[in-house]
């Protein structure tokens, strides 16, 4: 009897403790980070989806630099993001998700750059101008009525040019002396404009498991749309894939061990524009679901 109840003992905390695990080894929580012109209302529709797949998430969407705050310089933003999601990281033992929209994107790489110590396991990349953007958009319309993709050059690569947003990205193919002189996050985050930091910044990139890529040639702002996907013109306007790039060629900043390591994963999606790609049901389905384990 005495010896049953042992048993018992045994089984009853082993239930328990099984319990304990399936309710605290739950889902990582996933931290978002949004695009130019964006806020965290936009989201509403992902946080949903999140909620039905994976309940019990913790995403925080920061709430930070929202609509025409967005066109602050990105290294100033790359700064308050930073302070915001590093109480997160420090809150999740297991580590976190990034989930970036855009130009969120490219904020969350460098913030993944420049954090030593960050913990996060995947990096989603939802249609953001990796490589930069060369295009004409409404959205540089509104910003810069008088200038083109072929001259707005002239406004980007100076100094004040740089305190826009935009600009910081803004990768003019057929002025890459320009570009290599003048713009001070793209260019530097790629370590095509050496800096002392790079080697460093590049051991902290690596620090993800994951990088998930996903983009799509319906999307009609990001331009190319292959910038989504690490490719980019050449001088004649012409894509040249991921694999072509001297940033991956010379690994830079460590685009070419991740891929070497297996670790980016590409999810290309028809059908979807610009503004969709984080309330599209299909893309939450195909390409980001698996990852918020
Ligand atoms: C998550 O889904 C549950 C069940 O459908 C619902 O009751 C809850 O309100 C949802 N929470 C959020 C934050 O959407
Ligand atoms: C979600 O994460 C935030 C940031 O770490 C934390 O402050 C909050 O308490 C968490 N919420 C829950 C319900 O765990
Ligand atoms: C880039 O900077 C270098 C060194 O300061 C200078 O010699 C060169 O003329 C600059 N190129 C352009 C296109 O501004
Ligand atoms: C390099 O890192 C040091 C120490 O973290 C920092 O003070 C410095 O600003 C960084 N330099 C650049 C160019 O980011
Ligand atoms: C493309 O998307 C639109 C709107 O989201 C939808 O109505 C249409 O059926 C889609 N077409 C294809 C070929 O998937």
């Amino acid at each position: 009897m005495a010896q049953h109840r042992g048993y018992l003992r045994v089984l009853v905390t082993f239930y328990l403790t099984f319990l304990h695990l399936t309710f605290t080894a739950s889902y990582k929580p996933v931290i978002i980070v949004h695009g130019l012109f964006d806020s965290p209302s936009d989201f509403q529709l992902l946080l949903s989806f999140i909620n039905e797949t994976h309940p019990g998430t913790n995403v925080s969407v920061v709430d930070l630099f929202d609509r025409t705050e967005s066109l602050k310089s990105l290294w100033m933003q790359v700064e308050g993001f930073k302070r915001a999601i590093y109480p997160i990281m420090q809150n999740a033992v297991d580590g976190v998700h990034l989930f970036c929209y855009s130009q969120g994107g490219l904020i969350c790489r460098a913030l993944l750059s420049i954090m030593p110590d960050h913990n996060v396991d995947t990096f989603i990349s939802l249609s953001a101008p990796q490589m930069g953007q060369y295009g004409d958009t409404k959205y540089l319309k509104w910003l810069f009525p008088q200038y083109m993709k072929s001259n707005l050059y002239r406004v980007c690569y100076t100094q004040l040019g740089q305190d826009v947003s935009i600009c910081n990205y803004w990768n003019d193919p057929h002025h890459r002396d320009l570009y290599l002189n003048n713009s001070n996050f793209l260019a530097v985050l790629n370590d095509e404009r050496l800096h002392p930091n790079a080697t460093a910044w590049k051991r902290n990139l690596l620090r993800i498991r994951k990088l998930i890529l996903i983009g799509g040639p319906d999307d009609g702002v990001i331009m190319p749309w292959e910038s989504s996907m690490f490719a980019f013109y050449d001088d004649n306007e012409m894509v040249m894939d991921m694999t072509s790039q001297p940033v991956y060629l010379l690994d830079t900043f460590g685009l070419k061990t991740l891929d070497v390591r297996g670790d980016i994963v590409f999810c290309t999606m028809p059908n979807v524009s610009h503004t969709n790609w984080h309330s599209n049901r299909a893309v939450f389905d195909t390409c980001i679901a698996k990852w918020l384990t």
